[in-house]
């Protein structure tokens, strides 16, 4: 682990705060959708920043990593058949954008089963590490290009419970 968080719990909260502020205010969606497993603490305080009677939630979950800090490339994707998403306008939230295949994969998912707008949402962007075009309508911070762990992030399914975010230094 780095020595010091990369990211300190208070300066999530804050920008989460902003980031609900201002999804808020720019797009008018029917739904958001939360990848599991990572993107579970960013989604609660996420909907938390922009609260509504009739925001809907749902989770849908892939996974690609496996127990290793490099993807494996091939996307499992679960939960999506639970859903009806015709015409409806989706934030689709997830952790982080590394290689950009998970999103760009769920976005063209999520318009295959009939929803009308998609937009995305991160806490985290890997910028360096884009393997396809892809870019997040909203996004928390951009981070260099490190394994990063804590607030719902892992590694082999540990260190998701720390509030701050760390660099996860020792690489399997
Ligand atoms: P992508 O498909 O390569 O963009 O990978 C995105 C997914 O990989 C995210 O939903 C995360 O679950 C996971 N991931 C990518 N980078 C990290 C990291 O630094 N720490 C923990 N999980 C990561
Ligand atoms: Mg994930």
């Amino acid at each position: 682990m780095s020595p010091e968080p990369l990211l300190k719990a208070a300066d999530i909260q804050a920008r989460v705060l902003e980031l609900g502020k201002n999804i808020s205010s720019s797009y008018k969606f029917d739904m958001v959708i939360s990848i599991l497993t990572g993107a579970f603490i960013f989604t609660a305080d996420l909907c938390r920043a922009m609260p509504s009677k009739d925001l809907q939630i749902r989770f849908i979950k892939a996974s690609s990593y496996g127990k290793s800090t490099e993807s494996s490339g091939n996307l499992k994707v679960s939960g999506l058949e639970n859903l009806d998403l015709k015409g409806s306008r989706i934030l689709l939230v997830d952790d982080i954008l590394d290689s950009g295949r998970t999103l760009k994969t769920l976005v063209e998912m999520l318009k295959n089963e009939g929803a009308a707008d998609v937009r995305t949402c991160v806490l985290l962007d890997k910028k360096d590490r884009r393997e396809v075009p892809i870019k997040a309508d909203f996004c928390g911070f951009e981070i260099p290009n490190e394994f990063v762990v804590g607030y719902g992030l892992d590694f082999a399914n540990d260190y998701r419970s720390f509030p701050d975010i760390w660099t996860l230094t020792e690489k399997v």
